[in-house]
């Protein structure tokens, strides 16, 4: 043996896990469903791949449509989606919708069966055909020919002719209706067709939300006719580092979504059975903004789009009317873009040395008869809720705007530990549970190299143990408790580091927040990831590695 291949082995020895060392299942399949079952016999995967959807039922077409397609580029077999009635050809995929139980509404409860005879994904709703799909590209994935790399078809990758499958029954339904991942464009911008990537990976695990981080101190994202200023400035800022791209012409950073982008990655999502939930920061982080327009910060200005990261002292004037006339235009035009019930505003953050030396915002306090600056923001969370609400929409904002009061709909995010997930869901709030302690995806994740220094420390079998519902609420109380989310912030991140920040710990949030309480394992959970680590290279995705000494620090 020579000296370099013993290094490897002994490497390679250091960094598979133990409890991973048996063998995988040989339906691997993450997040975990609720019910899976082997049954007797395989099925052979051929071409045509004919993918047949009931007639009429436009989103169960759709979901075939995209079915039909990943198939085939994974695969490399042909395959395409017809209507199931009068087809001239047998359908190896059948989507069925059981309208007798469709009123049940979004359930996303779907059961998935592959036997001898084909393969049949049913569900009382269209996103559970979804849901039931990528479940079945996942077994599909798990079965091609280790040699085959369909995603690069003309890198003289081997196409199979046919793809073996077990038989299975697979009955499953999300344990929580939210299970989402935040996007922080703000402190980078990421671009649309990359968003759209993260869209298809997260419907690759069976997640519905994108929380779409829109503007920050460091960048305003979103065009907005009314106020063309926000892009025009707003969006760009003297770069923070050398290596950053994109530049304009006068070399800054930056880059921002314009209303038909937007249109654009929403309907993607959709297609996905993805909400996309924008968030529009305020009172705070919201300097890009008053670099833009300076006569709605407490001071008027002058000033910059901020190049450092951190919490700026400028934030929005809470005394001044004409903020506000701002702030209902800007939701305006966001509203029309997104359908999303829930409109976040943030909320977190927010300093409150400006309003106490200002005296517009001490006027609004006297006249409101607020007690202090924390009543302020609350008067101006709820004023804005206001605004939403007269349009439909429901206000989500991180849990500061509890302090002062919270607005009467509110639904809280949590991030500061669960204790404002318990004080909303207590006060029967909703609430979305994202503590930095489980689910901040721009902690480091390991020892190595490369990691993130000054931050926090959340390796993957923390994000694992994560409980999205605190046991101390009653079950009445524990049912304001929506889901999780991910929240991956980029003031470290870059568009190249994101792979590696979000996977495989999203692997872990998206089986916390799917998969029942009771099949949740992390032996298990390790096993099934290093078959899909090997799914994760096939899309290309730059994972990061997880070590076995990351448990504790
Ligand atoms: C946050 O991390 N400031 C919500
Ligand atoms: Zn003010």
């Amino acid at each position: 043996m020579t000296t370099t291949l013993a290094v490897a082995i002994t490497l390679q020895a250091l960094t598979v896990p133990q409890s991973v060392a048996q063998e995988p299942p040989a339906i691997a399949v993450i997040p975990r469903p609720a019910e899976l079952r082997a049954a007797p016999g395989t099925f052979r995967l051929t071409a045509p791949i004919v993918v047949a959807h009931p007639a009429g039922a436009e989103a169960v077409r759709a979901t075939a449509t995209l079915l039909a397609e990943q198939l085939a580029l994974l695969t490399g077999l042909d395959a395409r989606a017809q209507i199931a009635a009068g087809a001239s050809a047998p359908a190896t995929i059948s989507l069925r919708l059981d309208t007798r139980e469709h009123a049940a509404g979004a359930s996303e409860r779907y059961e998935l069966s592959i036997g001898p005879e084909g393969i049949v994904i049913s569900s009382d709703d269209p996103a559970g055909t979804s849901r039931g799909g990528q479940t079945l590209v996942q077994i599909v994935m798990q079965h091609l020919p280790d040699r085959s790399t369909p995603h690069v078809p003309d890198k003289g990758a081997e196409r199979p002719t046919a793809i073996e499958l077990p038989s299975v029954v697979v009955r499953d339904q999300p344990r929580y209706r939210w299970r989402g991942m935040l996007l922080d464009c703000g402190r980078h911008f990421v671009p649309k067709e990359l968003i759209k990537r993260y869209i298809d990976l997260l419907a690759l695990h069976r997640m519905n939300v994108l929380h779409w981080h829109l503007t920050e101190d460091q960048g305003w994202r979103i065009e907005i006719k009314a106020y063309p200023r926000l892009t025009e400035i707003g969006a760009w800022r003297r770069a923070t580092r050398d290596s950053e791209q994109p530049r304009d012409s006068q070399g800054r950073y930056g880059g921002f979504y314009t209303q038909d982008d937007v249109r654009e990655v929403v309907a993607y999502a959709a297609e996905r059975f993805i909400t996309v939930v924008p968030e529009i920061e305020m009172p705070g982080h919201s300097q890009a903004a008053l670099a833009a327009y300076p006569q709605f910060s407490c001071t008027g200005g002058p000033f910059e789009v901020q190049t450092a990261w951190g919490v700026e002292d400028d934030v929005y004037c809470a005394g001044n009317d004409e903020t506000f006339q701002f702030l209902e235009a800007v939701l305006s035009e966001v509203i029309e873009l997104f359908p999303s019930r829930y409109i976040h505003v943030g909320g977190d953050e927010c300093p409150k040395q400006r309003w106490k030396q200002c005296d517009k915002c001490q006027a609004r306090m006297k006249a409101e008869g607020l007690k202090d600056e924390h009543e302020l923001q609350s008067y101006f969370i709820r004023r804005i809720e206001r605004v939403l609400e007269r349009r439909g929409r429901r206000l989500i904002g991180w849990d500061e705007i509890l302090e002062g009061g919270l607005a009467p709909n509110a639904t809280v995010q949590s991030w500061r530990g669960m204790d404002g997930a318990i004080a909303a869901a207590r006060s029967g709030h909703d609430v979305i549970s994202s503590p930095t302690s489980h689910c901040y995806l721009d902690y480091a994740q390991g020892k190595g190299a490369g990691e993130p220094t000054n931050m926090g420390f959340l390796p993957l079998e923390r994000c694992y143990e994560f409980e999205p519902t605190p046991a101390d609420l009653t079950p009445e109380q524990a049912r304001h408790v929506l889901g999780l989310e991910g929240n991956m912030w980029t003031e470290h991140a870059p568009p190249d580091r994101l792979d590696w920040q979000l996977f495989p710990r999203l692997c872990a949030l998206a089986e916390v927040s799917w998969a029942p309480k009771e099949v949740r394992d992390w032996a298990g959970f390790q096993q099934r990831l290093t078959v899909h680590l090997k799914r994760l290279e096939r899309l290309g995705v730059r994972y990061y590695q997880p070590q076995p000494d990351a448990k504790r620090e």
